[in-house]
């Protein structure tokens, strides 16, 4: 079984100073830094985008896990890749959003990068049927996307239990990701759950030390009862 990772979410960061916290996050242990792009049409809100990410390759951040909550990403997920290259180590696509599924999956993985494939709490996992031998990572949101701070829904606690399940019978075995409410509280439920990576936006960076949290949430991860 793969190590499990902690993926803090820049979007709860304080963007005045963004160098700062990143490198912040950085030394505080982050595996991998969670980067949301929205488009104010996928979802309401609109976040940030290429600038930002271009900024983020040149203070050495974690290696930049990058999720597309925007429209039609089909034919723009090369443009996020250049921006972050070569620190961009995942790009995930939302399942709602694709209109061109399997030619943007392969023009992420032709640059090297994960492909990976998010869904909405309620969309269900029975669409990955044909999907999974060609990605690289399931990203399960646990909250609607859109905003951060929002209460995590217990009920994708046995839907990522179903998935790990599934998972473990595939020859391709992608690893899985959960977005949304995520924090000390509940990080071991869901890593029992059989997730992998956990991103986490205010669980992290509404907390007085990082380190200290992220260390807290490794020893919930590690700890056998
Ligand atoms: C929600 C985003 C999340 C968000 C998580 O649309 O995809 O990555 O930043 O924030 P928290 O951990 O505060 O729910
Ligand atoms: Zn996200």
């Amino acid at each position: 079984m793969m190590n499990k990772l902690i993926a803090p979410s820049i979007l709860s960061a304080d963007f005045g100073r963004l160098i700062e916290e990143v490198n912040a996050i950085k030394k505080a242990g982050a595996d991998w830094i969670h980067i949301d792009v929205m488009d104010g049409h996928f979802v309401p809100n609109i976040s940030l985008g290429i600038p930002i990410i271009e900024a983020l390759k040149n203070i050495t951040s974690p290696p930049m896990d990058i999720h597309l909550m925007i429209d039609n990403p089909d034919e723009r997920v090369e443009d996020f890749i250049k921006a972050g290259d070569p620190l961009v180590r995942v790009i995930t696509v939302q399942y709602e959003t694709c209109k061109l599924l399997h030619s943007t999956i392969s023009r992420i993985k032709s640059k090297g990068v994960m492909a990976g494939l998010a869904l909405n709490p309620l969309t269900p996992l029975s669409v990955l049927e044909e999907i999974f031998p060609y990605i690289d990572l399931v990203l399960v949101m646990t909250v609607e996307p859109g905003f951060a701070g929002q209460p995590f829904i217990k009920s994708m606690i046995p839907k990522v239990r179903e998935l790990r399940n599934i998972i473990s019978k595939l020859d391709n075995k992608p690893i899985i990701e959960v977005d949304g409410g995520i924090k000390l509280n509940n990080i071991r439920e869901v890593a029992k759950a059989g997730a992998d990576v956990f991103v986490s936006g205010s669980g992290i960076f509404k907390t007085k030390s990082y380190f200290k949290t992220i260390q807290a949430m490794r020893k919930e991860l590690k700890r056998r009862k």
